[in-house]
């Protein structure tokens, strides 16, 4: 359980919403943790026919909490990051994934919808990918979703430069369902999540399953995840964290 992921279940649909608006919705280990629970949960229960992921106020999530990063990185073991459960799921579920995107969806924010089904954003959303700022590199197998979907040279530019792409952007390039006004996203991703539930759940299941190389995907992942927990420990990281929160540029010329 987490106080900043609200779980909702009404009519087949299980609606996660991430709940720290304060924080733009940065994503800690207890959230993450309690997110793995849902999922899990979600993919042996019967009632659960499809999951939404939303985001309370001006954005979606700012993507990994930089704290935990840095605590992280000071010493506590990778394999307690309750994200990798995160993505385990999200590789393996066979249930439909909707998403309700506005504002900023950074990092894994935008990488986990390489992983729904149907996305729903807002116009003026920015969906980035800026791990190399954090002198990071690209995890949830966006190292090979993210230029299948964007190409690339965009997706270098995503990984490498910071650039974000707007939600108009992001429908163009195939990379989400829909954009629209900021308004209409909840309720067209509801929407979507309803009829989804109506469908037959076996015809899904197969569908998504033809769709979706999850084996790979999975090992992908880990490919990723031992690579990410290396860097993350790297004094680069380090001084990455540190610039966040003193606000500053990272000098990484000064770091061996
Ligand atoms: N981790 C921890 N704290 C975060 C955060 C994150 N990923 N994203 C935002 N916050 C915090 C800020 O530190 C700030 O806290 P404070 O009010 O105690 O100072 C608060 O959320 C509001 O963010 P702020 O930066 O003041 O808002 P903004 O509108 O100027 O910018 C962002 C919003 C999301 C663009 C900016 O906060 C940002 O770039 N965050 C980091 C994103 C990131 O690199 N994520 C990791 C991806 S791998």
């Amino acid at each position: 359980m987490s106080e900043h992921l609200t779980i909702a279940k009404e009519n087949g649909i299980l609606t996660l919403t991430f709940a720290r608006p304060a924080k733009k919705n940065a994503l800690t280990n207890a959230m993450y943790g309690a997110w793995a629970d849902a999922m899990e949960a979600a993919a042996t229960d019967p009632s659960v026919r499809v999951m939404l992921i939303a985001g309370k106020g001006d954005s979606f999530t700012s993507g990994n909490d930089i704290m935990d990063f840095a605590q992280f990185a000071a010493g506590a073991a990778f394999g307690e990051m309750q994200v990798s459960r995160v993505l385990k799921a999200l590789a393996h579920a066979e249930k439909p994934i909707v998403a309700a995107v506005q504002g900023q969806a950074i990092g894994i924010g935008t990488t986990m919808l390489l992983h729904c089904d149907v996305v729903m954003v807002a116009e003026d959303a920015k969906l980035s990918t800026p791990f190399v700022n954090l002198a990071l590199l690209p995890e949830a197998a966006s190292s090979l979703l993210l230029p299948q979907a964007v190409g690339a040279k965009r997706a270098y530019a995503m990984f490498a430069l910071g650039e974000a792409l707007s939600g108009t952007q992001a429908e163009a390039f195939g990379l989400v369902t829909r954009a629209m006004p900021a308004a209409e996203v909840l309720p067209a991703a509801q929407a979507a999540a309803a009829r989804l539930a109506a469908l037959p759940a076996g015809a899904l299941l197969h569908t998504k399953r033809l769709m979706r190389d999850a084996a790979a995907i999975g090992a992908l992942m880990e490919k990723e995840g031992a690579l990410f927990a290396s860097q993350l420990q790297s004094a680069e990281a380090r001084e990455a964290f540190s610039a966040f929160f003193e606000k500053r540029p990272p000098n990484f010329s000064a770091v061996a």
